[in-house]
């Protein structure tokens, strides 16, 4: 039975892709080495990097004075190595509250400083950046972008404000286009849309680096890694082929905006089985992540039916969020219209015998 993988993360990857790793990992271009024995030191690495990098930069059409790091240490990690990098002087920083990881980077912020939330949303909608209650003299604006266990996303990006912005975009980096030179700072897991987990890239502005306070680890500065290519430890990098691959992969794909419409399509396909009267979606239409569609059914035993069921049929992990509940089908760009078809008509028989 083929399996179809609907998970948050670690998240499908293309078939092709994966045919290729495996190459890969067999021999390194007839180098007589694995991929994963490459010296993160040699050309071979040094090669593999700079391809990513030129993919990334590519598909971002990202304007000069950014620096591209390949870091360890998840999304999770950044959420502390913000502050020490960024609050220099400054007395405060200010956090939107969208849901369950911006609080995650709220909470990892507190002991280095003042953070001030500056709006927040109620597990329905998004508050509109319009409204944000911004202080001019802030170190920076952070933002989650999409709200993965939440399934809510900001479906348009704040205009240029007057402070650094720093958007968390582990989820749906990469999914559409984006306005990257609004940002001066972009950070993203790699286990969803740029295949294995392990790598964090970190796309910063020059004017950014520098800050950081003193006693920060080395691996941990953004200043250090920049002049060390990424090189001041070991970077992760075979999750950095991976990536690679990825991005080479979404180019052929036709890059960002052929991505966002994709995922547009893929996710009405399910919202249109959840609008109704038996599944119950908390996000509000507006703010509908196009990569994680997350509902209820009438009950928490039918959500866990569902889970079952759908397992039976090949359509894995739609388990929600652990503190959320409920189901999720995470959208991300390698899963296939194919695949959406399958679970959307899965969805619809469940109605009809169970609802
Ligand atoms: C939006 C968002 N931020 C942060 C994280 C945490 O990422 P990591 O597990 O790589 O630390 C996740 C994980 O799902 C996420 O979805």
């Amino acid at each position: 039975m083929q399996v179809l993988s609907f998970a948050s993360a670690c998240s499908k990857i293309p078939d092709d892709v994966l045919v290729t790793l495996r190459a890969d990992v067999a021999e390194w271009q007839g180098s007589g080495l694995s991929a994963l024995e490459l010296p993160f030191t040699g050309k071979a690495f040094a090669d593999i990097k700079a391809l990513a990098e030129h993919d990334l930069r590519a598909l971002l059409d990202l304007p000069d004075g950014y620096h591209i790091l390949f870091l360890q240490g998840g999304a999770s990690a950044q959420f502390a190595f913000l502050p020490m990098n960024l609050l220099g002087n400054a007395s405060h920083c200010d956090y939107v509250d969208s849901g369950h990881w911006s609080r995650r980077a709220i909470a990892a912020a507190q002991p280095y400083g003042d953070v001030r939330v500056i709006a927040a949303g109620d597990g329905h909608t998004l508050p509109d950046p319009e409204e944000w209650d911004r202080s001019p003299d802030a170190a920076y604006c952070h933002y989650t972008t999409n709200e993965t266990a939440d399934g809510l996303q900001f479906q348009t990006f704040p205009e240029a404000v007057d402070v650094p912005l720093v958007a968390d975009m582990t989820a749906d980096f990469l999914t559409r286009s984006i306005p990257v030179e609004r940002f001066d700072l972009i950070y993203a897991s790699a286990q969803k849309n740029l295949g294995a987990a392990g790598l964090t890239l970190v796309i910063v502005h020059q004017s950014l680096l520098g800050r950081a306070r003193r006693g920060t680890p080395a691996p941990f500065d953004y200043r250090r890694q920049a002049d060390a290519k990424s090189r001041v430890n070991t970077p992760p990098t075979f999750a950095v082929l991976v990536a690679s691959r990825m991005l080479a992969w979404l180019r052929t794909q036709g890059g960002l905006a052929a991505a966002q419409a994709r995922n547009e399509a893929k996710s009405a396909k399910i919202y249109a089985e959840i609008d109704g009267s038996f599944y119950r979606c908390p996000a509000s239409p507006s703010c509908r992540s196009s990569i994680n569609a997350c509902f209820h059914l009438p009950d928490p035993a039918l959500d866990l039916m569902f889970v079952e069921e759908a397992q039976v049929q090949g359509l894995y992990h739609l388990r929600g969020h652990p503190d959320v509940g409920g189901v999720r089908a995470s959208l991300y760009n390698a899963v296939s219209e194919t695949a959406v078809d399958t679970l959307a008509s899965f969805m619809s028989d469940f109605k009809r015998r169970r609802g």
